[in-house]
């Protein structure tokens, strides 16, 4: 069995239509059945763990069994509460003058490419903290490649950023500290609460990057595409001192599909497996095949499990 199963969280990523969701879903079940207490998340934004499972999961964890919660997390509507709760924040802080164009700035800042990310983040970071202690395990089914890197770069870009803040702010409280009050410091409320998102991140970030605490498994097909993106991610991953240590390479064409079809299929795919053991020599790579039909049904999950908890890992160092 894969070693992505060992850990206290896992992310699920890879391009779409792939297999992301049935891989989570199927871990999910098998750990489940283990009797581990499983919260399975989905976080792309074209949700399909609930038709999976043949349930409506929403934003608060759904038990599907005593073992197995889900969760669905809608980007836009964290968007829309994070944009709320700095509003709320804010209020009693600025002048009532100026409440309207501060508004209007923040109304304008969540419509910037990378705000359903960050509030996106902000959830996810939420997740981990909050629900560690309930769940054996917490498993992201992550959205397609691009958006999961910049997902998970967030912690150290934000970091960066609210250390900025931070630093600024404390200089205009110097400022006005000798200006107005004598010297003595005053309190700052934003200054509190930068400092408390900073402290969230930095102990999210400390999870994400420990190698016992959390793995990256990416789910990709032996075509051209899906090894490619892949690869980038892995690289831009590891940049980030994130390490991917499983490959599934799903839907793999087996050995019993006959017919020159499924031959010529078969020969299409052969250097694809050569090119995915060549490239990813730092992954365990583990074969799910293509089944004769699509899994929609807890039938097919089970089947798509079993095949799961029975492969040989292959590894190729
Ligand atoms: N090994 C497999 N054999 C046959 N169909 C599969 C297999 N794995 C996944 N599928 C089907 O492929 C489609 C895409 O899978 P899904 O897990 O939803 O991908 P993703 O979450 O990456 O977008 C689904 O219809 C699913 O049932
Ligand atoms: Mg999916």
């Amino acid at each position: 069995m894969s070693k992505l199963l060992t850990h206290k969280i896992m992310f699920i990523g890879g391009k779409g239509g792939v297999g992301k969701s049935t891989t989570a879903s199927a871990i999910a079940q098998l750990l489940s059945e283990g009797k581990r207490k499983v919260l399975l998340v989905s976080t792309d934004p074209a949700h399909n763990i609930g038709d999976i499972f043949h349930v409506k999961p929403k934003d608060t964890p759904l038990p599907v069994s005593p073992f197995l919660h889900l969760l669905e997390i809608d980007p836009q509507t964290e968007s829309k509460r994070y944009i709320d709760e700095v509003k709320t924040n804010l209020k009693g802080l600025v002048k009532a003058t100026m409440v309207e164009e501060v508004h209007r700035q923040i109304d304008l800042a969540s419509a910037s490419p990378g705000a359903d990310e960050s509030a996106l983040f902000d959830k996810i970071t939420t997740i981990v903290l909050e629900e560690f202690e309930a769940y054996d395990h917490i498993i992201f089914d992550t959205a397609p490649t691009g958006h999961t890197i910049r997902l998970l770069s967030l912690p150290e870009l934000m970091n960066v950023w609210i250390s900025g803040l931070l630093d600024k702010r404390k200089k205009v409280q110097q400022n006005y500290t000798q200006l107005l009050n004598d010297g003595e410091p005053m309190d700052d409320p934003i200054f509190d609460k930068l400092q408390a998102r900073k402290q969230k991140f930095v102990k999210v970030r400390d999870i994400l990057l420990d190698q016992h605490k959390t793995g990256y498994g990416f789910v990709l097909n032996a075509e051209r595409l899906p090894i490619l993106e892949t690869e980038k991610a892995i690289n831009m991953l590891d940049k980030h001192d994130i390490k991917v240590s499983t490959i599934f390479v799903n839907k793999v064409i087996p050995d019993h599909a006959d017919g020159v079809f499924m031959e010529n299929r078969r020969k299409n795919e052969r250097p694809y497996l050569q090119q995915i053991h060549t490239i990813f020599q730092k992954q365990e790579i583990i074969k799910i095949p293509l089944f004769e039909h699509d899994i929609s049904t807890a039938e097919h999950l089970l089947k798509y499990k079993e095949t799961l908890k029975s492969t040989q890992t292959i590894f190729n160092s």
